[in-house]
């Protein structure tokens, strides 16, 4: 046996791409077997919206971005275990990564689930979407590609009520009923204890 061919059989499968290099663009050739339509979840917690979304759309190719391995390594646990040849997860910040790592106008949707809502006055600075995301979604997105966001918390909704409001290469959109209804971990958990959320989707019409 060829020593690389025993290490790839040595190796167990794995849906977390290791990044190799912090200051070059992905190939996102190296990722997925087939070339189609990229969707990215921006701190995908456990990944449970997109192992579910990612097995009704085998079609697309699906990518969590997550800080956290212990989160990251229950995406891949249920990735596996659904047989998912479509879906893979990376460890690293999320505006870092639209920013450096992933190619210009490469994906077709971003979400944005539950974000941490820093709800102190003095913490908002932390927050992940405000006016320079819209730019970071603006670069990362096909023209026509569509940033989908839920909160349960209501300043925060606000806020990305205004800062994609203010951007006017976004046009707000509805949220097919047939994503609404894919539930993330955190939004199982709210609405088991009657919290209410949130949800705006925001569609690209022309690049940077
Ligand atoms: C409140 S949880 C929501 C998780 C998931 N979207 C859901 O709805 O169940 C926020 C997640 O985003 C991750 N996170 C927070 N800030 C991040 C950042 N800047 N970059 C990457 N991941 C981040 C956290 O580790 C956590 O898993």
């Amino acid at each position: 046996m060829e020593p690389e061919s025993i290490i790839k059989s040595i190796t167990p499968p794995n849906l977390i791409y290791r990044i190799p290099s912090i200051v070059e663009q992905l190939d996102l050739t190296l990722l997925y077997s087939k070339d189609q339509p990229l969707e990215v979840e921006l701190g995908s917690g456990d990944g449970s919206f997109l192992v579910n979304y990612a097995r009704l759309h085998r079609e697309h190719n699906f990518l969590g971005v997550e800080r956290l391995l212990g989160r990251l390594r229950k995406l891949d646990r249920k990735g596996l275990r659904a047989g998912l040849a479509n879906l893979c997860g990376v460890r690293i910040e999320s505006a870092y990564f639209l920013e450096y790592l992933l190619p210009p106008h490469s994906a077709s949707a971003l979400h944005v689930y539950f974000p941490d809502p820093w709800p102190k006055r003095k913490h908002r600075k932390n927050r992940l979407i405000n006016a320079r995301f819209t730019e970071l979604a603006q670069q990362s997105l096909a023209p026509g590609g569509v940033v989908y966001l839920r909160t349960d918390d209501e300043d925060y909704f606000s806020q990305m009520v205004a800062v994609f409001g203010v951007n006017s290469a976004f046009r707000l959109v509805e949220t097919p009923e047939s994503l609404s209804g894919v539930l993330t971990d955190f939004e199982r958990n709210f609405q088991a204890r009657g919290v209410a959320t949130r949800r705006a989707a925001y569609r690209l019409e022309f690049k940077l």
